[in-house]
């Protein structure tokens, strides 16, 4: 009997995944990814992988993974997968779009009211004993409802940001390099604005959600931050490196911004001290998909692509270089 093709699973994933995909293949998993002894000691012969963000996917692995066809990143950003290079070798790389969708907008939301309203401050002070009573000027916090929200990076989860806002009566503004079909933007209420400059300047609170990519990469730095609004608020679940740390902690302490909330980081699971010590950042473990349901879909959407791309098909959501 010919041997069956060997899948590495990276992590420990939701629902029937790993099941499903012994019935097919040889499967290894290791909570420890690809950097794993498991991995090692089948790398020769893997032809799949379901990559976690954890994973780096670069042109060492490939050459030690000869025989591989498919990563299947659990995620729809792919900035730790070497897109040129599994192009180059012929290696289909997949992601999983839409099913965390709305799940991520709930977590970016929540931040950003988190950050507005000081919820998590005030939980802390709570909690110390530090609350000594109500006062009309105590724990005043920036106004939500009806503010300017600036959306960077028009995709799927920007627009769930839109719909989020418009049922808090937010004027939107959004900016990405090609602007959006006009129905859509009516559909919306959201406004298009050419300059990223001009987003913040223009914004109450800007929420970022564009990819990681060289072009986004310290997209906002000191200069940008100083050009934010005065009292506004920084919402970041997209991807760390894409706003400096040190330069945020920066902003918070002496202004312009009043507020951040952030789910990822520079250095994950590292977070810049000067940012630990900032009563006005609200911080998140990376948790922008972590329902149950949605984890369990980004799981059997990137196992059917295996399944797919080991069985000759197209994949459902291929991602090109
Ligand atoms: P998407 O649908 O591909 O949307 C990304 C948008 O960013 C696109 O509309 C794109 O438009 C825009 N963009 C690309 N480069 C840009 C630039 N230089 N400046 C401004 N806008 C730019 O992706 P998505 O599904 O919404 O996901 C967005 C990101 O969220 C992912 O890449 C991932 O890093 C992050 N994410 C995080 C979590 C979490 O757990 N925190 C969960 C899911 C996703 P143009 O090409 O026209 O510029
Ligand atoms: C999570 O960060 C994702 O990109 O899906």
């Amino acid at each position: 009997m010919a041997e069956r093709p060997t899948v590495f699973v990276s992590g420990s994933l939701l629902g029937d995944v790993v099941a499903r995909l012994a019935q097919d293949f040889e499967v290894v998993t290791s909570e420890d990814g690809v950097r794993s002894d498991a991995f090692a000691a089948c790398a020769d012969r893997v032809e799949g992988i379901l990559a976690l963000i954890t994973d780096r996917i670069d042109p060492a692995l490939l050459t030690r993974a000869p025989k591989l066809r498919i990563v299947a990143n659990v995620a729809v950003g792919v900035d730790n997968v070497d897109l040129a290079a599994c192009q180059a070798r012929g290696v289909t790389v997949t992601n999983t779009p839409d099913v965390l969708t709305e799940a991520t907008a709930d977590v970016a939301f929540g931040l950003l009211i988190a950050a507005a309203r000081r919820i998590c401050e005030g939980d802390r002070l709570v909690r110390a004993g530090g609350w000594q009573r109500w006062t009309p000027t105590f724990m005043l916090g920036t106004r939500v409802h009806g503010m300017t929200l600036g959306i960077v990076g028009f995709g799927r989860i920007g627009k769930a940001m839109a719909r989020r806002a418009r049922g808090f009566g937010m004027h939107v503004l959004y900016t990405q390099r090609k602007r959006a079909p006009e129905p859509m933007e009516r559909a919306l209420g959201a406004t298009w604005v050419a300059s990223l400059d001009e987003l913040c300047a223009a914004s109450d609170a800007v929420t970022i959600h564009c990819p990681l990519t060289p072009e986004t990469r310290g997209l906002f730095d000191a200069a940008r931050l100083a050009r934010m609004r005065p009292g506004s608020i920084l919402v970041n679940t997209a991807r760390g490196p894409i706003v400096d740390e040190a330069a945020l902690a920066a902003a918070l302490a002496n202004g312009p911004l009043a507020a951040a909330g952030l789910d990822v980081f520079e250095r994950e699971p590292s977070v810049h001290p000067e940012l630990l010590v900032r009563p006005n950042a609200v911080l998140a473990p990376h948790i922008g998909s972590a329902d149950l349901p949605t984890r369990v879909a980004m799981a059997r959407l990137a196992a059917e692509n295996v399944l797919r791309v080991l069985a000759g098909e197209p994949p459902l959501t291929p991602v090109s270089a």
